[in-house]
């Protein structure tokens, strides 16, 4: 028995990389997973768009009706574009307040989404604040403005993380979560060896940019099993206490980054 055994836990984005290794984790210790994602899962929604937030609530609530234990948002894109503003943030977003109410008839509810490393990384601070302020339709065409000036498109993907970072900062100390015994937390990793990044490498001038926007002293890039475990902890019984911390699992990136100034 495994402080997971009889607990459910809902993992967006579970068909690979991050999602797949905790589903994988979880599941060996005892938990039942409901998964999402836009293929092979339990519940197939696209969380980029509306319908496919409402068949998130439903499929869930259809599979689980006497509620979930834990729900782990970590769907994702890597484009620099309008979809990373509707998934990464909206969708993610989305996800945690739709399935909200699902948590309450739980004896140790959490919740945990996931940044990144690039949430450190310079941002559009007018995107940013449109999608702190909810304005979805907003934010996807300041997104599409961006993306279409080569100096500003690799503005995009680090925005979407900042904002769910400070979303997740403002929101888990509120009545909503924290009053209501819910643990939400985030996770920013590094560079994690998925489907996601193998793309990326193909780059070279994403490549290149490693070595300033990415540096990692403590072993380099990391199997996706790495932040799995730090998920695993964070929707575990014995994380009572954790509430609103960005915890960067990145090799070392925030410390060279933004060094002593962040405590
Ligand atoms: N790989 C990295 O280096 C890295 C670093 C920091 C943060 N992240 C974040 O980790 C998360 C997982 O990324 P990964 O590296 O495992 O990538 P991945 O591409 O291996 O997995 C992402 C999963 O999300 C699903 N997904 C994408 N769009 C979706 C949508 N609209 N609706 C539902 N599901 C959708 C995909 O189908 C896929 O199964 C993402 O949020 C990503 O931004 C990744």
């Amino acid at each position: 028995m495994t402080e997971h055994a009889g607990r459910v836990y809902v993992i967006t984005g579970a068909a690979s990389g991050i999602g797949a290794a905790t589903a994988a984790i979880l599941a060996a210790s005892g938990a039942r997973i409901v998964s999402v994602d836009l293929r092979d899962a339990d519940v197939i929604a696209d969380l980029g768009t509306l319908d496919g937030r409402q068949a998130l609530s439903e499929g869930v609530t259809a599979l689980v009706p006497s509620g979930i234990d834990a729900v782990i948002a970590c769907a994702g894109v890597g484009s620099e574009d309008a979809v990373a503003v509707a998934v990464n943030y909206f969708g993610m977003v989305a996800t945690l307040e739709r399935l909200r109410p699902l948590l309450r008839p739980s004896l140790a509810p959490r919740a945990v989404g996931v940044a990144s490393m690039a949430a450190i990384h310079p941002v559009d601070d007018r995107l940013v604040s449109t999608m702190l302020d909810g304005d979805e339709p907003g934010a996807l065409s300041r997104a599409a403005r961006l993306a279409e000036d080569p100096g500003t498109a690799g503005l995009i993907y680090g925005s979407t993380k900042r904002a769910f970072a400070r979303w997740i900062r403002r929101s888990a100390p509120s009545q909503a979560w924290a009053a209501a015994g819910i643990a939400l937390n985030a996770i920013s990793p590094g560079i994690v060896l998925t489907p996601m990044v193998e793309g990326l490498m193909r780059d070279e001038r994403w490549r290149a940019s490693l070595a300033t926007g990415a540096p990692m002293p403590l072993k380099g890039m990391m199997p996706p099993e790495v932040p799995a475990h730090l998920l695993a902890w964070l929707v575990s019984p014995q994380n009572s206490h954790m509430c609103g911390q960005i915890v960067y699992v990145d090799s070392g990136a925030d410390a060279v980054l933004r060094g002593d100034a962040t405590w």
